[in-house]
């Protein structure tokens, strides 16, 4: 604990990336874990182009039901800790591969969002007068599935699905920001690319590389030192812990 706050200086390149472990103490589902969403719901059948095209009703009642958990969770210590950093360490930078938006939330600025925001949306059409993408916050949506106020279409979220891929500037941000000194691995399971990469790049930039999760993943083996525990009492504890 101490090895790892005596990294964190002001001059030292931090770079974390976390994954929805993170979020799980503020009350949002995991993915992968005993209570995961994928154990509930086939990703197939709502986290994909070719689900919204057959059933857009479904994946919007859906993505409704998240946002209306999600709109009335807080971000935990774990956020609280980052965006701390955020603020006191000039050469920090958050990836996230969370679309819930507690990061921005907590106050972090300047997240890199791997997967979109669940807050965000756009014209499933691509109407030529509706911005690229913007904010919505309505929860519940008044209407289901809401309509595109640009050309009376279909909106979809501005999330990652599966078989899509990342936006190129987000990825050119996330690799550049894997050149660091200290990279953190945060509550992921690291089984999606490119985002469980950017362990492997930051070690091969020579940075110390740290995971923080009470569970093994494919880069527990890895990484320079694994702290097994929840997110928010080791960020925590490694906060107490520095100069
Ligand atoms: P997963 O659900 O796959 O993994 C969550 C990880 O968090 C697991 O390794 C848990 O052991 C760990 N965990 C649970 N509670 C924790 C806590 N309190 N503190 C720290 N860690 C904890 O979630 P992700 O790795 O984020 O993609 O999943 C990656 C992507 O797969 C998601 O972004 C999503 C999903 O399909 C898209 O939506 C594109």
């Amino acid at each position: 604990m101490t090895d790892v706050s005596r990294r964190l200086t002001a001059t030292a390149r931090i770079t974390v990336m976390t994954g929805a472990g993170v979020s799980a103490a503020s009350g949002v589902p995991t993915f992968r874990g005993a209570d995961g969403l994928w154990k509930q719901f086939r990703p197939e059948s709502l986290a994909t182009v070719e689900a919204f095209a057959r059933d857009p009703k479904l994946v919007w009642e859906w993505y409704d039901w998240r946002r209306q958990k999600i709109a009335a969770c807080e971000p935990n210590a774990a956020h609280h800790v980052l965006a701390k950093w955020s603020r006191r360490f000039h050469h920090f930078n958050l990836i996230t591969q969370n679309v819930d938006g507690l990061h921005e939330r907590a106050g972090t600025a300047n997240t890199i969002r791997l997967h979109g925001s669940i807050w965000e949306v756009f014209c499933w059409d691509g109407c030529p007068t509706s911005p690229a993408r913007w904010r919505d916050e309505t929860v519940p949506q008044t209407k289901i599935p809401p309509a595109c106020p640009h050309c009376g279409g279909l909106i979809r979220p501005g999330v990652v699905w599966f078989g899509e891929s990342l936006d190129p500037q987000v990825v050119e941000l996330a690799t550049a920001a894997s050149d660091c000194d200290i990279f953190f691995t945060i509550g992921t399971s690291a089984v999606v690319y490119p985002a469980a990469g950017f362990v492997d790049l930051a070690r091969r930039s020579g940075a110390f590389t740290v995971e923080i999760n009470p569970e093994a993943t494919p880069v527990s083996s890895a990484v320079d030192l694994v702290l097994r525990g929840s997110a928010e009492a080791l960020l925590h504890q490694i906060e107490e812990h520095l100069v």
